[in-house]
């Protein structure tokens, strides 16, 4: 045991992350903020001091399932109770934040409930139970303030990156209000981080040996942060000042709405040749009538424009997207309309979904809901329209030359797995100290979503980043 292990025994903090990028993120996070007080990360529930569920409420019965995650995980709080230990079970995310005090009620185990708003208060949260504890009381807990006061100005420094690839939030909230969606109301109004705070936390990570950062938003492109000239900076002037960074050879981020597109964002593109030719634009339905019930504020023709706009402006550039089926009031022709969409811009890859209706949200209380078969039809239709576009994009790799960048070794000994500009894992034989450089590749083969390759010319000496 080491030293430190002997001096204070590590509490064993389990998170279970569902959802998205900012959910893994925020995990990250919660576990930054425990760790001063002795929690380090486990890779399961059992045995656990504290185990904190970070859940999700976009889609489905999110909800439904984060109870039956709760009633598997009552055996384990009773299994560590019977040898004399305790489990503190919280539940944190959007669900928390949607649910609140319901969630007590319905899971007597739950000690905690706090939504993404709060994370930098879990030491003293924890403090609160754990007081309530040594007076052999029970206290549980419900958070789910929008505090007035910036919760990124509060929540612990990154620590130092584990990787050549990190997440780093830069937005939150969303102002948008598409009438399907529950963001607006989980994640509340959208707030950006000031820029002087995210150039430090990227020269950190940078420091720390990271070379590509994805800066997470719901809403991203909506960033406004103050800068240091007491200016509003948007997403493209914020992407010009990252790339500046030493050791920062890639940035993307996401998701963006197509709203917030602005010609900066654009002209960065074309300028800075660290953002990756690499967008996830969601675009959910290719009928005028259906985006204007959701509220997206666009018709499909502005999104078509927007799609030429970027491809003028970086040729290279591939494009994702989501897409809901079913929508309420959806007719076939509609659901065609979003078919020819999807053909007129040829998308590298996409998520889909069948329309959920989410409590609290406008279109939940549409009465044309679409019937469940209707939907899996068209969500089969689309989503074979998708593949197929996505093993058309990843099969004219082939014979490319890619700039991989290169990020862990593979799982045979001798190989080593990268990023290409557009996600796709690379696989490649070389030594390990080749990890966080990015090589040209050429591209031989692919094998299901992996390509396959080799550097293009020997790998030069580092030169220095500076
Ligand atoms: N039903 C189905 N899909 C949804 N999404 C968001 N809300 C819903 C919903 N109520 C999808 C959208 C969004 C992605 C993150 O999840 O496509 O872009
Ligand atoms: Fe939800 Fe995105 Fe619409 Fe905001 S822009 S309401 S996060 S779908």
């Amino acid at each position: 045991m080491t030293r430190d292990g002997e001096r204070s025994p590590k509490k064993r903090l389990f998170i279970k992350t569902y959802g998205c990028q900012m959910n893994v993120y925020d995990s990250e996070r919660m576990a930054d903020a425990l760790a001063p007080l002795g929690f380090a990360p486990v890779d399961a529930a059992d045995g656990a001091d504290m185990v904190i569920l970070n859940t999700c409420h976009i889609r489905e019965k999110a909800a439904e399932k984060v109870y039956s995650d709760l009633g598997r995980l009552r055996a384990a709080k009773q299994a560590k109770q019977a040898e004399g230990g305790r489990m503190v079970v919280a539940v944190a995310g959007c669900v928390a934040q949607a649910e609140g005090e319901e969630i007590l009620r319905r899971a007597p185990m739950v000690d905690m409930v706090f939504g993404p708003q709060t994370y930098h208060r879990l030491p003293e949260m924890l403090a609160k139970v754990d007081r309530a504890e040594g007076a052999a009381g029970r206290a549980r807990l419900v958070d789910t303030d929008f505090p007035v006061e910036d919760k990124f100005d509060h929540l612990p420094e990154a620590r130092s990156a584990q990787g050549v690839a990190a997440f780093l939030t830069v937005q939150e909230g969303c102002d948008k209000f598409c009438t399907f969606c529950v963001v607006p109301y989980t994640r509340g109004a959208e707030a950006s981080r000031p820029v002087a705070s995210v150039l430090a936390e990227a020269r950190r990570l940078a420091a720390g040996g990271v070379r590509e950062l994805t800066l997470l938003g719901q809403n991203v492109n909506a960033y406004h942060g103050e800068g240091p000239d007491g200016r509003e900076w948007g997403l493209g002037r914020l992407a010009r000042a990252l790339a500046e960074i030493d050791g920062i050879a890639r940035i993307r981020y996401t998701t963006s709405h197509p709203r917030d597109l602005d010609d900066e964002l654009i002209a960065a593109h074309r300028d800075v040749p660290a953002l990756a030719p690499y967008l996830h634009l969601p675009v959910q339905s290719g009928s005028d009538r259906i985006l204007e019930a959701m509220n997206r504020k666009h018709t499909a023709a502005d999104y078509l424009r927007l799609v030429d706009r970027l491809r003028a402006a970086r040729p290279d550039i591939a494009l994702t997207s989501d897409f809901i089926v079913g929508f309420p009031g959806e007719t076939d022709a509609e659901f065609a309309a979003t078919l020819k969409l999807v053909d007129a811009v040829g998308f590298a890859g996409a998520f889909s979904f069948k329309y959920s209706p989410r409590p609290g949200t406008p279109a939940a209380l549409a009465e044309a809901q679409v019937p469940e078969d209707v939907m899996d039809a068209r969500l089969a239709g689309l989503q074979q329209l998708l593949a197929a576009q996505q093993e058309a994009f990843n099969r004219a790799s082939v014979g490319r030359v890619l700039p991989v960048l290169i990020e862990k070794p593979g799982r045979k000994p001798g190989q080593l797995v990268g990023r290409s500009p557009y996600l796709q894992p690379v696989h490649i034989d070389g030594p390990e100290s080749l990890i966080g450089r990015i090589l040209d590749c050429r591209i031989d083969d692919l094998r299901a979503h992996s390509l396959f390759g080799a550097p293009a010319a020997p790998p030069e000496p580092e030169r220095s980043v500076a």
